[in-house]
């Protein structure tokens, strides 16, 4: 079992959603109050709508020694749904990735758009198996012919070469980030075609994606002290 550190939409389950609202009224005010509360329910909403649980944290001392490995923390739904909007999503065909998917949060929300196949890149083995078992009771059943988790370091992942849509939530750093754009670079070279990469990350951040000349930056938003980085890359044919 690997530790949790918040529980956030569990929160909502317990007796005590009464008096901790009041609480946090009292601590913080009324519209921050507001705003958490409703960020919460929605959060619910979706697991619940999905039949998934993704909910908690996991520190990154639980599941890597890697220092450029970032912990275990889901997208929000809110900002998946602006991300997804985002992305090249009038074709959404051929395979998409989620990059350190985590408990498949993000693999969830993909499997209810029209892709073809359906791949995260996981290295933590325990955080795989419960991806897995969150895909077996994903509701409702989707139409993507495969959704698959390949418990791996991801800067050892071969990019499928019909890969069209890459998504990043703050999965790592450093190396691991440099290995993952060197083999999107090398899969492009075996196959050029059209690619989109859906990039969100802390806005402190350096992003290594601006630096590649071949990736053209389309769109960016900041919220919450985050940014989202819609980065796209034309085939030479088109
Ligand atoms: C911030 S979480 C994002 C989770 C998921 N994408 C989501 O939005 O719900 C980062 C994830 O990246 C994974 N990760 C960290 N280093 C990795 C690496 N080198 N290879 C593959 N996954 C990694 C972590 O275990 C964690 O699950």
């Amino acid at each position: 079992m690997l530790p949790t550190e918040t529980t956030l939409p569990s929160d909502l389950r317990t007796a005590t959603i009464v008096p901790r609202v009041l609480r946090r009224i009292r601590a913080k005010g009324l519209v921050p109050t507001l705003r958490r509360v409703s960020f919460l329910l929605y959060e619910l909403y979706w697991e619940r709508r999905l039949g998934i649980d993704t909910a908690d944290c996991i520190p990154r001392e639980f599941l890597s020694e890697d220092p450029a490995s970032i912990g275990y923390d889901p997208i929000g739904y809110v900002q998946l749904a602006l991300a997804l909007r985002n992305a090249d999503l009038s074709s959404p065909t051929g395979t998409f990735i989620d990059y350190g998917c985590g408990k498949a949060r993000v693999l969830a929300r993909a499997s209810q758009l029209p892709f073809e196949r359906i791949v995260g890149v996981e290295l933590s083995s325990d955080l795989c198996d419960e991806a897995r078992a969150n895909i077996a009771r994903l509701s409702p059943r989707t139409t993507c012919k495969e959704i698959k988790v390949v418990n791996t370091n991801a800067k050892q992942f071969v990019v499928p070469d019909d890969t069209k849509n890459i998504f990043l939530f703050n999965p790592f750093t450093g190396h691991v980030l440099e290995g993952v754009v060197e083999q999107i670079r090398q899969s492009l070279e075996r196959q050029p075609r059209d690619l989109t990469i859906l990039y969100i990350l802390p806005s402190a951040s350096a992003d290594i994606f601006s630096q590649q000349e071949w990736m053209k930056s389309t769109f960016q938003h900041s919220w919450n002290g985050l940014k989202l980085h819609v980065y796209r890359i034309h085939s030479p044919q088109n």
